[in-house]
């Protein structure tokens, strides 16, 4: 018997692309599949209405926990949050409003969290921008560090007294394996004498690094702990400021690459559920991890010093202390 040649060209291609499903599922790192429940546990997330954000905080919520979907932009966190709550069946989905780019809106923010929320359990700082032009937030921080480090330095910081009121949180940083490819620039933190786009991400990713190792050292026993995760490349709307981001005939001419090299949102979030939820983290404070498990910190991170003298730069410009 002879096959119609459409009907061995169909069958080839649905069993390339069902191989190609398979490898990408593989390349992806594995799903964090434990039934661990957050029952009476509030999770805050950062950039919760795309992205990892987004399905971070379904996979939380679909686990039973509050989540407060902390976002800049209302209208979209108010349809992130209706897609949260039609996946999950979880109504206990809020929506609030947090521009990491102003710290008036991150002060606002924690008013209304410690005014209207009995407990914080886990604060996932998720939101981040990449490579975008050179533009300044409120305070006149340079975008990047403004938004991937300085407010979040500052939102966690004056969260604090309420993560140690819970009996055991968790506090979860983004960041990117480019944080290796430099060192702090003391020098120039601002990025005032020269700005390259690429290079102030990964500054604001290694002063996140920096960041955490700290306070893990500063919430030494104190039940409190602070991990780092990477989520590994994925496709989500983080290259919108990229030139292929951007433009969509390059980006569609790459696509079968990029789309097998990439993860999914549900597999880059893997690593931040896998931190939120795992019971046998509890002790465990000031790692990085990767496809949900434990990586090797590059030198660049590890320096104590360079640590401290951040640490105190950052609470002068963003005012904790005052
Ligand atoms: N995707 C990757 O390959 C990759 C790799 C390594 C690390 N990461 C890190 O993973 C995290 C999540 O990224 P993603 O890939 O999900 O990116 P994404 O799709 O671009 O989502 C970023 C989120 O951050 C929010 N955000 C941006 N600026 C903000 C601000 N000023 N205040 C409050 N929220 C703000 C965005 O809100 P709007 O929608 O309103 O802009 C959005 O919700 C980031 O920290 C990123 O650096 C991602
Ligand atoms: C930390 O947790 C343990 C066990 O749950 C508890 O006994 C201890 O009092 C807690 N410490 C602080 C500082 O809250």
């Amino acid at each position: 018997m002879k096959l119609p040649t459409s009907f061995v060209v169909v069958s080839a291609v649905g069993a390339s692309y069902g191989a190609a499903l398979l490898l990408k599922d593989y390349l992806g790192g594995e799903r964090y599949k434990a039934e661990h429940e957050i029952l009476g546990k509030t999770v805050i997330i950062t950039g919760a209405n795309t992205g990892i954000g987004k399905e971070t905080a379904k996979q939380l919520a679909k686990r039973g926990g509050r989540l407060l979907l902390a976002c800049r932009d209302l209208k979209k966190c108010e349809i992130a949050r209706n897609e949260i709550i039609d996946e999950s069946f979880n109504k206990n989905v809020v929506c609030k409003e947090l521009d990491l780019a102003s710290c008036e809106s991150i002060r606002k923010f924690v008013k209304t969290v410690k005014d209207e929320e009995k407990r914080i359990d886990v604060l996932i700082n998720n939101a981040g921008v990449m490579s975008c032009p050179k533009q300044h937030t409120s305070e006149l921080f340079e975008w990047q560090f403004g938004v991937n480090y300085l407010g979040p330095f500052l939102l966690t910081n004056l969260l604090l007294d309420k993560l140690k009121q819970s009996q055991h949180a968790r506090i979860i940083n983004l960041i990117s394996p480019v944080y290796k490819r430099t060192e702090m620039n003391f020098e120039d933190l601002n990025s005032i004498n020269f700005y390259d786009p690429k290079e102030a991400y990964a500054q604001s990713k290694l002063a996140v690094m920096l960041f955490s190792q700290e306070l893990a050292r500063r919430l030494e026993g104190s039940n409190v702990t602070v991990n780092c995760a990477n989520p590994g490349v994925s496709k989500t709307e983080i290259g919108r400021h990229l030139p292929m981001g951007q433009s969509k005939v390059s980006g569609g001419m790459l696509s079968p690459i990029m789309w097998l090299a990439m993860k999914t949102p549900v597999q880059g979030a893997q690593t931040s559920i896998f931190l939120a939820v795992d019971p046998g983290l509890e002790k465990v404070s000031g790692k990085l991890f990767t496809n949900s498990k434990e990586d090797s910190i590059a030198k660049c991170a590890l320096d104590k010093d360079a640590a401290k003298r951040l640490w105190l730069i950052s609470e002068k410009w963003t005012r904790l202390s005052s």
